[in-house]
């Protein structure tokens, strides 16, 4: 055998050279959905050639996010089947939309980034000939945007990704390794939720109502709201998360203490008002007397009829997921007569990663590194994830050094 059909060494940087014909991937099949801890396996699979505007990363952390939990389950999409209706060959998915590694090889196009670049991935795949994006629009929202690890393949659970040179970003120097893995992915998602649906933008003195501010996604939006000068309302379920979100700056509704259930069922109307009513209470207590104009949503289903209970006249329920479920409950009457607005928010543009990397770069927001684990736990804390068991903030997991 020659030496490039074998992969390189687990947990070693591959040396530079020519690209390896296989590699080491925490590889999901069909005939596994279900359990993360179960659908992830690892397994060696051939290394990927980049096209003419694709970069080859060697990929040294990857990030945990929820979206791999949903590609483990084969729900609420079969990823695999989708790509291979679409025309893809691979019939197995290599997720991880989070990335930090080296420059591997790149196609005959790539002209801004080299072999050796040190690099961050974000994980908005489009295709530059899209006629939307040809025509000027914003390709956050073009047809052909996919999330890169989750809708695509060849994520950063392995020794190599693959990426559009337009995914990549220099790695900033003031991070380490771990950090640098951890934060594009959810702390981008919550600059576009806070910053960028105008008239509800947050600004100093306003406070916000951010769900699962201990998670990913709630412990950017809690520093984000900070340091614009905003009053961030976290709401959380136990003492250790409570301690944490504290430390960002925020103030903490602890929900095991103010149960509300995520149903209102006709018949227990008045018990669900009772209960959504003491939430609330706590709510303004904390806010000084005033209703959040803006509502950070991702849970969903079991919570998106308390925090429209929750949003100011006028204000704005911003939702970028639906973990614990996608069918909720809407309050018509009350969502018109008080002029509120449902605001679904994907991702982000290229302006709110660098107004991201700003703030990260002035000490304004900084990623909290819950959790370090290696490549072979890639299942095992998928399947934590799950269960909302995973340790509060991000993780990294280490491929190589
Ligand atoms: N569309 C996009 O661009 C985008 C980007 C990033 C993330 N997302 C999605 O956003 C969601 C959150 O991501 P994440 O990385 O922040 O996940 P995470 O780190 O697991 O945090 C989620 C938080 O949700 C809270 N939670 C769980 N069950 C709950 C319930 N029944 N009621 C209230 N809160 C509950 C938990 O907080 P407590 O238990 O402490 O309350 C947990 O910390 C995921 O579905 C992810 O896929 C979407």
């Amino acid at each position: 055998m020659n030496s490039l059909a074998k992969p390189p060494a687990l947990g070693v940087l591959p040396a530079p050279g020519p690209v390896p014909e296989r590699m080491h991937a925490q590889v999901i099949r069909r005939e596994r959905y279900g359990d993360p801890a179960a659908a992830f396996q690892m397994e060696e699979v051939p290394v990927p050639l980049p096209g003419p505007d694709e970069v080859l990363v060697a990929v040294k952390r990857a990030g945990l996010n929820y979206n791999n939990v949903w590609a483990a389950l084969g729900h609420p999409v079969d990823v695999i089947s989708m790509r291979m209706k679409q025309g893809a060959s691979e019939d197995f998915h290599i997720g991880g939309s989070d990335a930090a590694g080296i420059v591997y090889a790149t196609g005959d196009r790539v002209k801004d980034f080299h072999p050796g670049d040190e690099v961050v991935v974000s994980p908005a795949r489009w295709d530059a000939e899209d006629p939307y994006i040809q025509a000027g629009g914003d390709p956050s929202m073009a047809p052909s945007l996919r999330a890169w690890g989750y809708e695509t393949n060849w994520g950063s659970f392995a020794q190599f990704c693959l990426v559009k040179s337009w995914q990549l970003y220099p790695r900033l120097q003031s991070l380490n390794w771990d950090q640098s893995a951890v934060y594009l992915l959810c702390g981008a998602t919550a600059v576009r939720m806070l910053l960028h649906w105008s008239p509800n933008t947050v600004e100093s003195g306003m406070p916000v109502l951010i769900w699962g501010g201990a998670g990913g996604v709630g412990s950017m939006a809690v520093q984000i709201v900070r340091s614009v000068g905003g009053l961030p309302v976290a709401v959380v379920n136990s003492q250790e998360k409570r301690t944490l979100v504290e430390s960002l700056g925020a103030k903490v509704i602890n929900r095991s203490e103010f149960p509300v259930p995520g149903l209102r069922e006709v018949a227990e109307e008045r018990g669900w008002t009772v209960k959504a009513e003491a939430f609330r209470e706590e709510l303004l207590r904390l806010t000084g007397g005033i209703l959040p104009e803006i509502v950070v949503e991702h849970p969903g289903q079991n919570t998106i009829p308390l925090s429209q209970f929750c949003c100011a006249p006028g204000g704005m329920i911003v939702i970028c997921a639906g973990t614990t479920g996608y069918m909720a409950q809407l309050n018509g009457y009350s969502f018109g007569s008080g002029s509120q607005r449902l605001q679904g928010s994907h991702f982000a543009s290229r302006e709110e990663i660098e107004t991201l990397h700003q703030m990260i770069e002035e000490g304004r927001v900084a990623p909290h590194l819950g959790a370090v684990h290696s490549f072979e736990e890639i299942g095992a804390v998928h399947g934590k994830m799950r269960r909302n068991e995973h340790p509060p903030g991000n993780t990294a997991f280490i491929i190589a050094d």
